[in-house]
């Protein structure tokens, strides 16, 4: 079997990383070979939102760089498509595996939908098989470019692997047939628990003066929060981003924040003058002192923002992926968002969803930070999801449904 596997910003990384981990080990062992080729869309391209993902995953080389850069939904969309089409059908693979709910997943599935090989008499196939990995979220915003991503990737996808059961209920709502949805776990987290030991030996608690020791080697931690918010919706509107940012200096008047920026954050945080209002940090600056305060940081690496993550007494987040990854680590999330298409991190695990009003921000942190939370782990989120979708790919035939 030959697989292509599409990765393109910065969350797809960690889900592709656990399911090359799987390939590799099932073709160092198994006699039916899953061959698979890395294809980086090039959604995201900075050292920091792509690169140290690939060097700290241990993840190969892309085999192709679609370069596409940023854009409009639109620009970005469509030039993914035109440059994915050919190394389709070049190399005609038997299925196309996409993660997540970025402009890279939608695009690459709608190519791979749309193709037909020429010569299906001699392979058997009219287009190969779409495998879209963490289908089913629903946040029901349709708002929210994600959500116009997952519902049409998972109605082209022939095989839909699943996170959690909520996910299961939506996709059968949708009318998608129960032969096609395996609930399998979750890959970030896969990637999180084998990378987890590795993270504890960051340095970056030291870089940035959270955590001191002296002459004996005796550490001391400083508490702190962590900030991330990227989501269109929340900075790009100026009275939006104010508000949050208002709420983030009370809640960082007692304890410090720090805020690894996202490009499109730090752009707008320009762009709106709020500088002035938080403390800008370059990783050569050290906090000698640590005051309170809203810290701005450039986007860290996989292993540092792990480690950063996992010592925070509480994290104030918009992203998808990180109230699952707090979930697990057993850390309090407060979302800001009004929903989320990740109901279990609620159910089971340490989010609070409180929207962008700054005195709901304020109050449910106020609470969480009262609050003794521990560990959870949603059914199948074991670190073995990689190892599933592998057991269920290897079985996986023919290309039309
Ligand atoms: C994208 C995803 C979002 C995901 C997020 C994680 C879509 C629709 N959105 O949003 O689901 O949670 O990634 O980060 O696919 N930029 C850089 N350097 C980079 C990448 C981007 O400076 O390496 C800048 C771009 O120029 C642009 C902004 O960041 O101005 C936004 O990038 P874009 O890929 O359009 O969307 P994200 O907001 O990152």
């Amino acid at each position: 079997m030959k697989l292509l596997l599409v990765a393109g910003a910065r969350p797809n990384f960690m889900k592709i990383a656990s399911i090359v981990t799987a390939l590799d080990a099932h073709n160092r062992s198994a006699r039916d070979r899953i061959d698979y080729l890395l294809i980086h869309t090039g959604q995201h391209y900075d050292e920091k939102m792509s690169q140290t993902f690939f060097r700290e995953l241990e993840l190969p080389r892309p085999e192709v760089d679609l370069e596409v850069g940023s854009g409009s939904h639109a620009v970005q969309t469509a030039e993914i498509m035109k440059r994915f089409e050919p190394v389709l059908m070049k190399e005609r693979p038997d299925a196309v595996l996409v993660v997540g709910d970025v402009n890279s997943t939608i695009a690459c599935a709608l190519v791979a939908s749309k193709i037909v090989y020429t010569d299906q008499e001699r392979t058997g196939r009219a287009r190969p098989l779409i495998v879209h990995v963490e289908a089913g979220l629903r946040s029901r915003d349709w708002s929210m470019p994600e959500e116009i991503n997952r519902v049409v990737t998972d109605s082209l996808a022939d095989i839909l692997f699943v996170t959690e059961q909520d996910a299961v209920r939506n996709l059968r709502q949708e009318g998608i047939p129960r032969q096609r949805i395996h609930l399998i776990g979750n890959t970030m987290v896969d990637t999180l628990l084998h990378h987890r030991a590795r993270a504890e030996r960051s340095s970056i608690l030291l870089r940035l003066g959270l955590e001191t020791s002296d002459a004996r080697g005796t550490t001391a931690k400083m508490p702190y929060g962590v900030v991330t918010l990227h989501r269109p919706s929340n900075v790009d509107d100026s009275t939006v981003f104010r508000g949050i940012l208002a709420a983030l200096l009370t809640i960082g008047g007692k304890l410090p924040l720090i805020f690894p920026t996202h490009p499109r954050t730090f752009s707008r945080i320009r762009e709106f003058g709020l500088a002035s209002q938080c403390r800008m940090l370059g990783m050569e600056d050290h906090i000698t002192d640590v005051k309170a305060g809203v810290y701005c940081i450039e986007p860290l690496g996989y292993l540092d923002f792990l480690r950063l993550m996992s010592n925070a007494r509480i994290v104030l987040t918009d992203s998808g992926g990180i109230q699952e990854e707090t979930t697990v680590l057993g850390v309090p999330c407060v979302t800001l968002r009004n929903n989320t298409e990740r109901p279990v991190t609620v159910t089971q695990g340490t989010n609070v969803v409180v929207g962008t009003s700054p005195r709901k921000i304020v109050q449910a942190a106020t609470k969480k930070l009262r609050e003794s939370v521990r560990p959870r782990k949603p059914k199948f989120w074991d670190g073995k999801a990689g190892e599933r979708i592998v057991a269920i790919l290897r079985n996986a035939r023919s290309g039309r449904r």
